[in-house]
């Protein structure tokens, strides 16, 4: 009797699903599998095998120069605590940040690059790259 032998394909599958594991595994622990695919689309557009967290909140967190002068910062509406609620410029509040408080961040592309495009025009005066979307959200989606 002879063993099924694991075929070519099925051996290049195992490679993807592992590659892909270990891109969006350890990273951000607590997003669910819709902030992952979101994650893993951005990182095959930049060309990158996974984004940086800590770049992510350092680029959260930092004052910026070239977009409105009442809005330096994401944290100027976001907080400088995403685990807070947040802020409108007229009050009105925005929910948390993170995932592990609002699991269905980020789960939506055309929400996602609406408020993307938005607030990144508001703060920088342009829209943020590839990589700097992937570093905040997964920054934000280990929160
Ligand atoms: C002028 C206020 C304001 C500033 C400044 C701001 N945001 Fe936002 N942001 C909002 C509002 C309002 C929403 C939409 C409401 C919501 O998602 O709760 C939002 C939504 C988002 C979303 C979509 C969230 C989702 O659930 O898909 C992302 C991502 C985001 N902001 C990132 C940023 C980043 C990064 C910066 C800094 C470059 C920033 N924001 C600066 C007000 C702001």
């Amino acid at each position: 009797m002879s063993r099924p032998r694991t075929s070519q394909t099925q051996r290049g599958l195992q490679a993807v699903l592992t590659s892909t594991f270990l891109l969006v595994g350890p990273t951000h622990l607590t997003a669910g599998p819709a902030q992952d695919a979101v994650i893993a689309a951005l990182a095959a557009e930049a060309g990158v095998s996974g984004f940086s967290a800590q770049t992510g909140k350092a680029f959260f967190q930092a004052s910026h120069s070239g977009g409105k002068p009442e809005t330096p910062s994401c944290t100027t509406c976001h907080t400088s605590d995403p685990l807070a609620a947040g802020r409108t410029r007229v009050g009105k509040p925005i929910e948390p940040m993170a995932v592990s408080l609002s699991p269905n961040r980020f789960t939506d592309p055309e929400k996602l690059a609406k408020w993307f495009r938005r607030n990144c025009n508001s703060v920088l005066g342009r829209e943020c790259t590839t990589t700097e979307q992937g570093d905040v959200l997964t920054y934000l989606s280990s929160l």
